[in-house]
């Protein structure tokens, strides 16, 4: 095909896409960030689309990081010098800007940071004051990292219940909700988790949840990790006790710093199993006794990632600067779009060549997308070669379970009784569970969007997508699963 056929032909392509949605065109100036601010990613010929395992970072975050950074001193907040000052403030002005962005009011919200989400689930997993005749309840879809505050219940002598998804949507069905939120054990800690939205399939769970599970005594824990990069949440209007987030997935940089937003009321509840460098007012050794420190450094446990706090306030700027209205309407038209074209894509002889889990219309979903490719008769193309063909192409996509165990369980009718029936025995590998387990492959593709995506990105995956057009078999010399 000639260059100029191929340029004629993505503008055609272009032209459908904008007249099949007509807001995308006051995204633009989303465009113009991906040109002056993510530069490395066409130099690197780059197709990104993982934002659900990690955001990406304008140029100008780092540059006014690092301006920042060399115009200051900071010293440790443990301190009252000038430059533990300094960092004292900046510490106390991110809490602010972070409540500020979820329009979490002060007075019923703090901010407690944390190296990453799992941080900030794992705070509430080990101090929530579980006892005998507890519950926590959590839906089938969630991450592990919400799995495995289970382990801190059955502990504790709390019950875990799940509540399932439905393929093929891969959402809870709604008139299940009230069976388990009405199942509670009287005036005993109740639990709930669940996630904004799937990092499996992408289904947005409602948030109207959350006071249904209040009216009948529960906490709730929302996880927002996969929400908040691409959607507004907004505390307001919403008031779960605990939300956990990650912020290199919403905007990039800086990682290591993470979020749990709780209400000071369900704070107050929550028991910490120890005390640490930053988390008390004072401690003794002759007499083994602490004061914990008021507040959110209460549970931040030594010293805070206080570096890359500013970079979490620049961050939150940039969102702000373009709106999460705006980045929300451009990954809705361009997750529409590949959504279509995953589920129109077929073989020469007419069959379908894959596979959606979870919702095909664009109703209650973010953008991320979770299929598999099928060879002609119908067997799924294993991920591992999907892999290899993606590197190939440059293109960046997550294959496996995505840390999402019973999304996945549901998505590839695998019952109880199946796992069960079989251990997962020392000394196995995945490969060998997979095939004892008689799995068709060891997961599903996952393609997320964000901040950066454009419609280049989603021709380029689709060219990609053609390589498995017509594809019956895959070869042998595929490398060995070591993880989900
Ligand atoms: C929905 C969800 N929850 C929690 C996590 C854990 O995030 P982190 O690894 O940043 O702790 C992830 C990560 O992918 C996620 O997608």
């Amino acid at each position: 095909m000639s260059a100029t056929h191929a340029t004629s032909e993505a503008r055609d392509a272009e032209a459908v896409f904008l007249r099949r949605h007509p807001d995308y065109e006051a995204t633009a100036a989303l465009d113009e960030l991906r040109r002056t601010d993510f530069g490395r990613l066409d130099h690197g010929g780059h197709v990104y689309l993982d934002y659900t395992g990690g955001g990406l970072y304008a140029d100008s975050q780092l540059v006014e990081h690092m301006r920042m950074l060399r115009e200051n001193v900071f010293g440790n907040p443990h301190s009252v010098n000038p430059t533990s000052a300094a960092s004292t403030e900046m510490l106390e002005s991110a809490r602010a800007r972070v409540l500020e962005f979820f329009n979490a009011p002060p007075d019923e919200y703090e901010a407690i940071f944390t190296p990453n989400a799992t941080g900030a689930l794992r705070l509430v997993g080990e101090a929530y004051p579980f006892r005998t005749g507890d519950r926590f309840l959590l839906t089938f879809d969630n991450h592990n990292s919400v799995n495995g505050i289970r382990e801190f219940a059955r502990a504790r002598g709390a019950e875990t219940t799940y509540v399932p998804s439905a393929a093929a949507d891969l959402r809870v069905d709604e008139s299940l909700l009230p069976r388990y939120l009405t199942d509670t054990a009287g005036e005993h800690h109740n639990l709930f988790a669940y996630p904004a939205q799937s990092n499996f399939s992408g289904v947005h769970h409602p948030l109207e949840w959350i006071e249904q599970a209040h009216s009948h005594g529960w906490h709730v824990l929302l996880d927002a990790a996969a929400f908040v990069p691409t959607n507004r949440l907004d505390l307001g209007r919403w008031h779960p006790d605990f939300v956990a987030l990650s912020f290199y997935k919403m905007f990039g940089w800086p990682t290591g710093v993470g979020c749990l937003l709780a209400r000071r009321e369900a704070l107050a509840k929550l028991e910490r199993p120890w005390f640490s460098g930053g988390t008390i007012v004072a401690a003794f050794v002759q007499r083994q006794y602490y004061q914990s420190a008021p507040g959110a450094p209460h549970f931040e446990d030594g010293t805070v990632n206080y570096l890359n706090l500013p970079a979490v306030q620049i961050g939150l700027d940039l969102l702000d600067r373009f709106g999460l209205e705006t980045i929300h309407a451009r990954v809705a038209a361009l997750g529409d779009w590949l959504l279509e074209a995953i589920g129109e894509f077929k073989h020469s002889d007419g069959s379908p060549a894959a596979t959606i889990y979870g919702p095909r219309s664009w109703e209650q979903r973010g953008a991320t997308i979770a299929f598999n490719f099928l060879h002609p008769d119908g067997r799924v193309v294993d991920e591992r070669y999907v892999d290899r063909v993606a590197s190939n192409h440059n293109v960046s996509l997550r294959t496996g379970c995505f840390c999402n165990p019973g999304a996945g369980e549901i998505a590839f009718t695998i019952s109880r009784e199946t796992l069960v029936g079989g251990e997962f025995g020392d000394g196995m590998a995945l490969d060998d569970y997979v095939r004892a387990i008689g799995l068709p492959s060891g997961g599903a593709i996952r393609a997320s969007l964000g901040l950066a995506t454009n419609f280049t990105d989603i021709r380029h995956f689709i060219k990609f997508a053609a390589e498995f057009i017509d594809l019956t078999h895959v070869p042998s010399d595929l490398p060995t699963r070591t993880a989900c």
